[in-house]
Order: structure tokens, then C-alpha cells, then sequence
């Protein structure tokens, strides 16, 4: 089954809101014809301008985190209806810099991704092993640690509408990708923890991104991978020639495994 693939760029803490609009007034006409769901996650001061930019245009716009509550006293936080108004269809959650940096658990982000089912945003859930987790041998109890914890109470309705981003830590921000045969073992693996949990026809539904080191050079192996649905994109995402090119590389992958099904259905 070929899943539409999203390719989505998460900008972390960076660009202005000028730089921003410069950037989608750059990348817009260039996808006009996009095959791949194309998704910004920008900084919160950057969704309504960049939303407004990107009307009209095959991008997407999202946050990189929102928080559990509704509303309430919590200086500093942000909450789903928010950036919702701003703009943002769907929200990054469980980062692994998130995890690491801001000390959120599993527990915390599975009520993130409620809320965020609850506002209607989209959630791309993110989940990885670090570095001495796959060292150890221990990355597939990590990953289903990982899943039970932040999405295993969902239904399995709303875990349809879930994206999950398989990011190994130590593939992150490193240059050290992944190999595609590791990328789809590992993703493969995510896919069938999601059909014992929710059934095969709802894990077949749920795209799985690939994010770590992402690149125009590499983003073709890892996209001709069966479960691999597409990617998260960090640095190169920041630049627009290169996340231009991950994308047109995505599409022709896409093309490319399509008439390959078709091929194969009509040939029993
Ligand atoms: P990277 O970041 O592409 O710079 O490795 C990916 C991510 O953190 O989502």
C-alpha cells in the first residue's frame, strides 16, 4: 500500500518572522505540483505569518509543541487552540530535544497528543532510541516503551489520525544517518506494534516518518523503503533549494513505487 508521503521540516528555534515568509515566498512556486504533502513546523511567533504566506500554496503549517491544557495559568506555555487560530494544522509533540532538554515523558506528551486530538491538530508524534539504547540492543523495547507510553491508551480511531516520527537520537543534528535497512526495520517494526495494538488496517493508515539527518543525498534510499512514509527534516530544512530538492527527490520516489504497486497488482 502506498501511503501519500509528507515531507515536513521542523525549524527548531530558528528564523525570524521575515525570514520565514522570505522562505515560503521562495519554496511555494516551486511545488506547485507537489505529489507529497509538504509541512512546516515553524516557531510559535512565525505560525500566523507564515500561514497567511503559505495560503493558497501546497504547504502546510504546524507547530513544534503546545501544551496538555486547555487553557489555564501557565506562564510562558502555549495552548492547541492557539496555534490552531494561528494557523497550524498540526503540531510536532515528544521531540526528542523535548524529551531531553525539557524533561517531558511519555506520560506528559500522551496528554499533549489528546489535547491535540481534541483541538483537531494533527499530531506527529516523535519517538527514538538513544545512542546506548541501540548499543545495548535494547532499541525495539525503547520504541515499544516509547508508543505504549504516549499513544498506547489511544483508540483506534484517533490513532488513525496520528503521524508517528521514528528519530533515532543519535541520527539527529549528527550527519550520522540511519542506514534505509535500519530506518526500515526499525519503522516496520513501529508498524506492527501499531497492528497488534489498533489492527492492521489502522497501522496501514498511519504514516511513519523517518527524521535524522535527512538530506537530498539520502532522502531516495530511505524513501524507497516500504514502511519509510516519509521524512522529518531539521537542518536541511532551514535552507529552501535544499528542502526543495528532498522534496522533488520524495515525489519521484513516489512516483516511482506507485507504478511500481500498479504494476504488481495488474500482474497478480
Ligand atoms: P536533523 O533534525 O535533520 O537536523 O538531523 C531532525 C529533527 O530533529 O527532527
Amino acid at each position: 500500500m502506498v501511503r501519500q508521503p509528507i515531507i515536513c521540516g521542523n525549524w527548531k528555534m530558528y528564523k525570524t518572522i521575515e525570514e520565514a515568509t522570505g522562505f515560503i515566498e521562495t519554496l511555494a512556486p516551486l511545488i506547485t505540483q507537489s505529489q507529497v504533502h509538504v509541512y512546516l513546523a515553524v516557531p510559535f511567533t512565525a505560525i500566523y505569518p507564515a500561514a497567511i504566506a503559505a495560503q493558497n500554496t501546497a504547504i502546510i503549517i504546524g507547530a513544534q509543541n503546545m501544551n496538555d491544557a486547555a487553557e489555564g495559568a501557565f506562564t510562558g506555555e502555549i495552548a492547541g487552540k492557539m496555534i490552531k487560530e494561528a494557523g497550524a494544522k498540526f503540531v510536532i509533540l515528544g521531540h526528542s530535544e523535548r524529551r531531553i532538554y525539557f524533561g517531558e515523558t511519555d506520560q506528559i506528551i500522551l496528554k499533549k497528543v489528546q489535547r491535540a486530538l481534541l483541538d483537531e491538530i494533527q499530531p506527529i508524534v516523535c519517538i527514538g532510541e538513544k545512542i546506548e539504547e541501540r548499543d545495548a540492543g535494547i532499541n525495539d523495547e525503547v520504541l515499544s516503551a516509547q508508543l505504549e507510553g504516549s499513544v498506547g491508551s489511544l483508540s483506534a480511531d484517533q490513532a488513525a489520525r496520528l503521524i508517528i516520527a521514528y528519530e533515532p537520537v543519535w541520527a539527529i543534528g549528527t550527519g550520522k544517518i540511519a542506514t534505509p535497512e535500519v530506518a526500515q526495520k526499525q519503522h516496520l517494526f513501529c508498524r506492527e506494534w501499531m497492528a497488534a495494538k489498533w489492527g492492521q488496517i489502522t497501522a496501514d493508515q498511519i504514516k511513519i516518518l523517518y527524521g535524522g539527518s535527512v538530506k537530498p543525498d539520502n532522502i531516495s534510499a530511505l524513501m524507497a523503503q516500504p514502511d519509510i512514509d516519509g521524512a522529518l527534516v531539521g537542518g536541511a530544512s532551514l535552507s529552501a533549494v535544499a528542502f526543495n530538492e528532498i522534496i522533488h527527490y520524495a515525489i519521484a520516489k513516489m512516483i516511482e513505487k506507485s507504478t511500481f504497486e500498479q504494476h504488481e497488482s495488474s500482474h497478480g
